[in-house]
């Protein structure tokens, strides 16, 4: 009953998210991943729904429970993750990139299991970089155009303000959000600091599920106001 009082503040937006981590593949019993819980996307997509908008939530292998009424996606590997958002994110006018998508895969995973092959030298594994999902999305055109608001998270292990600044610039979106450390990874609590063209601004530590409300005031406030 609260909640069908409350403000409605994305009503008619349509919200693409993605979470957790990816899972790459060495062989088919191994792989490279990495400590995201999820739970931040999660508590995202949550808060969106019930800001009023459509959810897609593109997540990476966790065992969250998916949010009522959210639509949700399961991937494995980042390339998994780039079709997925690929294919939603022409219906979406907002796209939070929360998941923490691993950086290199193996170049040529094993079609068998690795054996050991007795003289005791490890495997040579070679990577390839993977595509930049939030880049390659903030690119596109519905992106350039205003029509799609694209938000990044940066995860840093020191110089969080800089290196958030460069990381938004780089990556050409509006809004880019950083975890305000230590690690936050599988806490149910975080800080954030929201790095923007006007300058940053702190998200003080509270729970996961409070921050991703006040998140999704921030992005529907900068959806109702003209770019410069
Ligand atoms: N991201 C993505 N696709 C990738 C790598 C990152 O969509 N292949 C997104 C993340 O979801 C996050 C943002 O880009 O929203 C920043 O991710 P991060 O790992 O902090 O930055 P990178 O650009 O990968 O740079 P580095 O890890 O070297 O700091
Ligand atoms: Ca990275």
């Amino acid at each position: 009953l609260i909640a069908f009082f409350a403000p409605k503040p994305l009503a008619g937006q349509h919200v693409l998210v993605t979470a957790g981590p990816t899972y790459e593949a060495i062989d088919p019993v191994r792989g490279i991943t990495n400590l995201s819980s999820g739970k931040m996307g999660f508590a995202i997509a949550r808060a969106a729904v019930e800001a009023g908008a459509q959810v897609t939530l593109v997540a990476g292998p966790v065992g969250l429970p998916t949010p009522r009424g959210v639509k949700r996606v399961d991937v494995k590997s980042a390339q998994n993750m780039l079709a997925a958002v690929m294919h939603a994110a022409s219906a979406a006018t907002v796209f939070i990139a929360a998941a923490a998508v691993a950086d290199w895969r193996p170049a040529n995973p094993a079609e068998q299991k690795i054996k050991k092959d007795g003289s005791g030298r490890p495997p040579e594994l070679q990577f390839v970089e993977n595509t930049d999902i939030l880049a390659t999305v903030a690119q596109s055109a519905r992106a350039q155009s205003g029509a799609l608001f694209c938000v990044g998270f940066a995860a840093e292990s020191q110089n969080l303000l800089a290196n958030a600044q460069a990381k938004r610039a780089r990556k050409d979106v509006p809004l880019l959000v950083g975890n305000i450390g230590p690690a936050t990874f599988g806490q149910d609590d975080n800080a954030l600091l929201l790095v923007d063209a006007q300058g940053a601004q702190e998200l003080p530590r509270a729970s996961k599920r409070s921050l991703a409300q006040a998140l999704v005031a921030q992005i529907a406030a900068r959806l109702h106001v003209e770019p410069p």
